[in-house]
């Protein structure tokens, strides 16, 4: 294999042309490959284990990093190729510590849109099975979130957290970034004394006084769950083997919203078989965390709008737990495949909170999301990619991030929901137990997975699901499981009772006769709807069901009864203002602002932005909100809504 010799002639080809050609010419680097979203030569060489120097410099907002690669060379090449993004690479050595040689390496040039970043070729002597990276992270480095002290709850010390799904490991450290290739870890990792540092992996419950901080992933994992944050950080246990790092003062809120989390193992062990990655700690991230969750393995990483007082939105800790099965043992070979990860994790999630909550619960989930289906599969069909509503997705030349949609979630679930029904709980559980068991620490492509389908569960058996259908087809098949609940018609009937004039919500007032000593008195009754008469999920659902053409008057009479305006609960927030925005109440914007100026979670900021961007009154309100806020907002955020804004 000429393999360096060959690209290089390509580069140096390409970079005496125009610039357009040059794009181009990196751009197709990618397709002989493995995977869409990389230019590392996998089939060829690829890294087993991976082992991380850090040097974390909070003045200068970047990391010095070694990275050292043990790779295994499958077809003597001469050549390894690494994904990196927004990186300045200093120089490449092979061997081990001490013994290190200098390498050649070339750096190609961006693809087009910057979506893949660039490959880095590192000429190699066959027998070479040790690659080090020498590097620094730069202001590009899109997965670092460096906050300055005020945007923590302490606001006395600076924090930094990664977020590497889906492609943004490589704007932290060179490396092959597919899930395709499962790696194992170990990292020694140097941070300010006063602050510790905590990675998807076994960490120390105690601090470090010298803030040297050494871990080790043992067990191989995709490279997109690589994950660190520094702060200052507290450990609570839990139970011997769950608990969660946070800052100090939250200690206290964290551990009665968390409280179930010992019993939530349990049962997840219950369904689907024994956790297999030894500890379950949560580590709770300042508010401009770009997602709800994030299941690193062994430490998930939450967002602080699910700690709420009253643990009604743990389902979200349900879902990154379920990971731990669904995602991080057995992952999506490629972001195409992306709703095998997300798509059982949904299912799993409603099965945990089914056993632990109960099956009236479990369903109000499900509807709230199914309801949120619908508005995304129309919002697919008109738009530039209708293909978008199949299961397998075709994201070639496009960034992974296109396909998070309730499309891989919810239409995923539902798949699994409707062969649950097909086959009955018991075969299908069965059937997973041992999928799980067949597929661990591997990936599996989608393609794959329905060979196993056939053949383990719907063969012999005429089913009426018709899997292809639901994969390769946009939209929805109409034979799916329906769902109904009870609590959530009430939701209805209050929400259009009260849509149509009628004051539901006023205290009634009823008398009832009662015989005091023997004579009969008329006793005064007042009876009203408070808040806490319903869950988050009831409220929200509540708020949609209101008519669009919902007058002013009403929207403050609601919120005379029940705050909305000012909600801590950042879900019932989101449905809030999206229909108080909608319907014009002019004096929301105070409170949207407050809002944009406290969370970064991008399911909740991006479509508040987008509802203003719409009307054309409240568009420089949205845009100068976002143009104060940007610098508060991870890159995954702040990407997103700029791109918004644009057009
Ligand atoms: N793994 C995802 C988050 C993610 C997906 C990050 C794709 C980057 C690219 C995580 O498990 C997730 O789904 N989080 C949800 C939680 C919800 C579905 C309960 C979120 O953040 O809203
Ligand atoms: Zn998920």
């Amino acid at each position: 294999m000429k393999l360096f010799t060959y690209i290089m002639l390509i580069l140096v080809l390409t970079s005496c042309s125009q610039e357009s050609k040059n794009k181009s010419s990196t751009e197709n680097l990618a397709d002989p490959f493995l995977d869409d979203h990389s230019y590392s030569n996998l089939k060829e060489i690829k890294t087993r284990h991976l082992h991380l120097d850090l040097d974390i410099n909070f003045e200068s907002k970047k990391i010095y990093g070694v990275a050292r690669h043990r790779m295994i060379n499958l077809n003597k090449a001469d050549t390894a190729i690494f994904d990196i993004k927004g990186l300045e690479i200093q120089k490449v050595t092979t061997g081990e510590r001490n013994t290190e040689i200098e390498a050649d390496f070339v750096i190609g040039k961006y693809d087009k849109d910057s979506i893949l970043g660039q490959p880095l070729l590192v000429k190699i002597n066959v027998d070479d099975s040790i690659i080090n990276i020498y590097y620094k992270t730069t202001e590009y480095s899109e997965a670092l979130d460096w906050l300055d002290p005020s945007l923590t709850s302490s606001k006395i010390h600076p924090f930094l957290y990664t977020q590497g799904q889906a492609i943004l490991t490589r704007t932290w450290i060179p490396i092959q970034d597919s899930p395709s290739n499962r790696i194992t870890y170990s990292a020694d990792v140097k941070v300010p004394a006063k602050l510790r540092a905590v990675m998807s992996a076994k960490n120390d419950k105690k601090r470090n006084p010298t803030g040297l901080y050494h871990f080790e992933m043992n067990k191989s994992i995709p490279c997109y769950l690589i994950a660190l944050a520094v702060g200052d950080l507290a450990y609570s246990s839990l139970s011997e083997n769950t608990g969660f790092f946070c800052e100090p003062e939250l200690s206290s809120r964290c551990k009665s919203e968390f409280i179930d989390l010992p019993k939530m193992l349990a049962v997840a062990e219950k369904i689907y078989g024994k956790y297999q990655w030894e500890q379950y700690d949560l580590l709770i991230l300042p508010y401009s965390f770009p997602f709800g969750g994030m299941e690193n393995p062994m430490l998930t990483f939450v967002n602080p709008t699910i700690i709420t007082g009253d643990r009604s939105l743990i389902s979200v800790v349900a879902h990154e737990l379920a990971h731990s099965w669904s995602g991080n043992l057995v992952s999506n070979k490629s972001w195409n495949d992306f709703w095998i990860n997300e798509g059982f994790t949904v299912y799993f999630e409603h099965r945990i909170m089914e056993e632990l909550y109960g099956k009236e619960i479990s369903d109000i989930l499900a509807l709230v999301e199914i309801y949120e289906l619908d508005d995304e599969l129309r919002r697919i069909k008109e738009s530039k990619h209708p293909e978008d509503s199949k299961l397998l997705l075709n994201l070639k030349y496009r960034n992974p991030d296109e396909g998070v949609t309730d499309i891989a979630y919810v239409k995923g679930s539902w798949l699994l929901k409707s062969l649950e029904a097909e086959v009955g709980r018991k075969n299908f559980d069965l059937f997973l137990t041992n999928y799980f068991s067949t597929y661990k620490f591997s990936t599996i492509s989608t393609e794959e997975f329905i060979k196993y389908l056939n053949k383990n569960l719907l063969n012999g058996s005429k089913s009426s699901i018709n899997v292809d259908e639901w994969i390769n087809k946009e939209g929805l098949p109409t034979n799916k499981v329906e769902i109904v609940s009870e609590r959530l018609n009430v939701m209805r009937n209050l929400a259009e009772s009260f849509g149509a004039g009628k004051d539901v919500f006023a205290p009634k007032i009823t008398y009832r006769k009662e015989k005091v000593k023997g004579k009969v008195r008329k006793r005064k009754i007042i009876e009203q709807l408070k808040k806490e008469d319903f869950i988050t999920q009831e409220w929200q659902m509540f708020i949609r069901y209101l008519p669009g053409t919902i007058t002013v008057d009403k929207l403050e009479l609601l919120d005379k009864y029940f705050s909305f305006n000012n909600t801590q609960n950042a879900e019932i927030a989101l449905d809030w203002f999206s229909l108080c925005i909608k319907s014009g109440y002019d004096e929301i914007l105070p409170y949207v602002e407050r809002f944009l100026k406290k969370v970064g979670r991008r399911k909740f900021v991006l479509p508040i932005y987008e509802l203003l961007n719409e009307q054309s009154k409240y568009k420089n309100f949205a845009k100068s909100v976002f143009s104060s806020q940007k610098l508060f907002y991870h890159a995954v955020t702040r990407n997103s809504v700029e791109k918004l804004l644009q057009n």
